[in-house]
């Protein structure tokens, strides 16, 4: 009998446990400067809020990212090579990897994202769209010691990581996830990132502004998660969306502040928010192409390629890991 064909999609379910989101969200809220980390956006509706974002005319970066990919594809292609396993961290609508498919032709596409339902989905469409491709998606946190669900060998490892997620981490933080895409891609590997340039304050503030109101929706959604997740009574009338540039620090940060002395309850632990006082949930860092890889440099990877396109709003850079004693 011969063996079993492999299923070309597969799902591995490493989603972090609630007592972790619990356990981080009390911390956070307990810090004497309160913050919620990022990451927790993303349930089903906060990636599909994200989505909306990306279609606004103020979020260029999506754009921007993708016309860099469609005006350089051939040359993008050729330095990467073909038959890669390529892995995409925060992988979100797999919308830019599409892009890549055709030309590229990876013996498998790994989407890690945090947000199970919404990953499921997504990997199961494109699975359905490419009908030659292996779509192996992990559900997983890539900031967590991440393993790849299955042993790869003597395959060229590219991740993919687009969008500038990479800006959502202070810079020495940063460096250590890239230093953790490294160990998965290995001592061949390579990296395909975008990243967000710095530019004038105007164009940076409308995009985390949005008139539409999505990232203010984006935002909130944090304390409808937690309120529906954990048990907490946030009012969210009663916190306000703040988004601004910093320009000292060059990065977005966004906040949600209180409008009003308030005691929010989380199970049997209650905090107190003063009139004005934040609750930070994001930065957003905006680099230089040099700075940027002065950082990739720092986690061990080798700049081979950057792409920009005509107005220096976004960058996409090849990194090639430096070697094993890099
Ligand atoms: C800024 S969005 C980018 C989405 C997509 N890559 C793009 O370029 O449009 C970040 C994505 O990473 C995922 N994500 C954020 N933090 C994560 C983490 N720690 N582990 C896994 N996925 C994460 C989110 O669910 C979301 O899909």
């Amino acid at each position: 009998m011969p063996d079993k064909q492999p299923q070309r999609y597969q799902f591995f379910d490493q989603h972090p446990e609630i007592a972790d989101f619990r356990e981080d969200i009390i911390r956070g809220l307990s810090a004497p400067e309160p913050y919620i980390l990022p990451k927790y956006f993303y349930d089903e509706t906060g990636s599909r809020l994200f989505e909306d974002i990306c279609n606004t005319q103020e979020y260029y970066p999506t754009r921007t990212e993708v016309s860099i990919i469609r005006n350089n594809i051939d040359d993008i292609v050729n330095t990467l090579g073909k038959d890669c396993l390529l892995i995409e961290p925060g992988s979100g609508d797999s919308y830019k990897v599409r892009l890549l498919l055709d030309a590229l032709r990876p013996v498998a596409y790994l989407p890690i994202d945090i947000s199970r339902r919404y990953l499921q989905d997504e990997a199961q469409k494109l699975a359905a769209e490419f009908t030659w491709l292996n779509v192996h998606a992990v559900c997983a946190d890539f900031t967590g010691n991440l393993e790849l669900p299955y042993h790869v060998e003597a395959v060229n490892k590219v991740a993919f990581f687009p969008g500038s997620t990479i800006g959502n981490f202070l810079p020495q933080q940063a460096v250590t996830v890239l230093r953790e895409i490294r160990m998965m891609v290995g001592d061949d590997g390579g990296l395909l990132i975008g990243v967000d340039l710095q530019k004038e304050s105007a164009i940076l503030n409308a995009a985390y502004n949005d008139r539409e109101g999505f990232t203010e929706q984006f935002n909130k959604n944090l304390l409808l998660r937690i309120n529906r997740e954990l048990g907490a009574d946030f009012d969210l009338e009663q916190f306000e969306h703040l988004a601004f540039f910093n320009k000292e620090k060059h990065r977005i940060e966004m906040h949600l502040v209180s409008r009003q002395d308030q005691h929010i309850s989380i199970g049997d632990q209650v905090f107190k928010f003063e009139k004005g006082q934040r609750i930070h949930t994001e930065y957003s860092h905006k680099y230089t192409v040099e700075h940027f890889q002065q950082l990739a440099r720092e986690a061990g990877f080798n700049s081979v390629k950057t792409w920009l396109d005509e107005e220096r709003l976004f960058s996409v850079h090849y990194l090639q890991v430096a070697g094993p004693g890099a």
